[in-house]
């Protein structure tokens, strides 16, 4: 791990030929390396990681680590690409806490401080914060920076994903008469329909018992007053635009009754849509590429990051969210879906996640099944005693350990202080 110092960066995630023919071009500035021990080490040359391909990156680390924080500066990178490669790139931040809307301010106090040390200035980065429609108002009364609002389209939940939002299965009384109730108004107006629609044929079921529609009825009401899911769909082109940082912040459902499965949805029918539209913008391409010999398409290389990433895809339990997300990992790559996943218990996330990614970013971690789980699953070469390394670790924030698939390399770095404000530090958009 003794670093000898050098003047080119080192760049993860990319291949010889990648590195030849581009150098650091389409690659994201993430930190420096640790060159000595220490609570202030030493730090030499950047460490950059390729954004212009897809990868699969894992950031993990304990609470308060800075998995967030190196989000957030994966985002103000990406808004920072070098135009030609930007504009091919569209980014998705699943915001489970509220917290992404920060980028839009610069940085200040500590972080703007620790910028000049790094010879860097506090800067806004352009992201675009879209909230569920029936919040909007709320955010806007707050005075908190929104972009827009998304809603989904309700003809696009199909009877799993009723059943999942409202955490029931097809043995319940409730899930079969929803179940019946989706198919009939589908097959009777096709797919122009809302939550109206599904309550008026709740009422006018005549197999189902009065009391198991009445609760029926109360859930598609509760449904209605989220502002989330109605007749029309925001377009997956809107939210996924290339060259923009796009966050989706679905923090308002953390404590909303009754509502705990609405962000598994969210990210599911996301999920979904992007796959689907990226698998027919990468035939287009692929013509393109044979007829004209040139690489173009309407639709983005997508990245996708979800912070809290053990919510949408647990080991133990099923999530609607699931599937979609182990599709991106399992072949995700090849119709260019870049995924990013953050989370504070690999052991709770689904094991594919872990053995699939081939860029591994892990600050700080404490609890020993967490360390487990992740060096189970990791090639041989990184079994070389995490713990040891963590132990060699500076205790302050923002050091991590960066492991390549490509180089098979192991690095210790400090990941470079943000551009733009921390907005975690002080609270969620819920809890001011
Ligand atoms: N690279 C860093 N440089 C400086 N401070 C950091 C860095 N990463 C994290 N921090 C500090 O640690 C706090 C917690 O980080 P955060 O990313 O929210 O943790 P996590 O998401 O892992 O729970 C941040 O609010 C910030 O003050
Ligand atoms: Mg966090």
């Amino acid at each position: 791990m003794q670093e000898q110092f050098s003047q080119e960066p080192a760049i993860l995630g990319r291949d010889l030929k990648d590195l030849e023919k581009y150098g650091k071009d389409g690659t994201a500035y993430l930190g420096k390396v640790v060159m000595s021990s220490g609570e202030k080490p030493v730090l030499g040359r950047e460490v950059r990681v390729d954004v212009s391909r897809p990868h699969l990156m894992l950031i993990c680390g304990k609470r308060g680590g800075g998995k967030s924080y190196t989000l957030a500066v994966l985002m103000e990178e990406m808004a920072r690409l070098d135009p030609m490669i930007r504009n091919r790139v569209s980014t998705i931040t699943i915001d489970t806490v509220g917290i992404f809307w920060g980028l839009k301010l610069p940085a200040k106090d500590q972080d703007a401080k620790m910028l000049e040390e790094w010879n860097l200035k506090a800067e806004e980065t352009n992201v675009k914060v879209f909230v569920p429609k029936g919040q909007l108002a709320f955010y806007q009364e707050k005075g908190l920076p929104v972009d827009g609002a998304f809603t989904l389209k309700c003809s696009e939940l199909e009877e799993t994903e009723w059943l999942a939002l409202f955490r029931l299965n097809w043995m319940d009384p409730q899930g079969v008469l929803i179940s019946r109730i989706i198919q009939t108004v589908r097959d009777k107006v096709g797919t122009y329909y809302g939550i109206e629609d599904l309550i008026l044929a709740t009422r006018n079921d005549s197999d189902a018992e009065d009391a198991v529609k009445q609760s029926v009825i109360s859930r598609f009401q509760l449904v209605n007053s989220w502002g989330l899911i109605e007749k029309n769909g925001t377009k997956i082109q809107e939210l996924a635009q290339p060259g923009t940082i796009t966050v989706v912040d679905v923090s308002s459902y953390r404590q909303t009754g009754g509502a705990e499965g609405v962000k598994d949805i969210v990210v599911a029918l996301i999920g979904k849509k992007l796959f689907e539209q990226r698998m027919l913008f990468r035939k287009e391409e692929e013509i393109k590429l044979v007829t004209e010999n040139k690489r173009s398409s309407k639709m983005p290389l997508v990245w996708l990051m979800i912070d809290e990433a053990h919510m949408f895809m647990p080991k133990d339990e099923p999530n609607i969210a699931l599937p979609v997300l182990l599709e991106w990992v399992r072949v995700g790559r090849q119709p260019g879906l870049g995924l990013i996943l953050a989370t504070q218990r690999p052991e709770k996330l689904h094991p594919d996640a872990i053995s699939q990614c081939d860029i591994f970013i892990s600050h700080r971690m404490t609890s020993q099944p967490d360390i487990m789980a992740v060096g189970a699953l990791r090639p041989t070469y990184m079994s070389t005693d995490l713990d040891k390394l963590f132990s060699q670790m500076p205790k302050q924030k923002g050091f991590a350990l960066v492991i390549d698939d490509n180089t098979e390399k192991i690095w210790m770095i400090k990941v470079r202080p943000r551009f733009s404000w921390d907005s975690s530090v002080t609270a969620s958009a819920f809890l001011i």
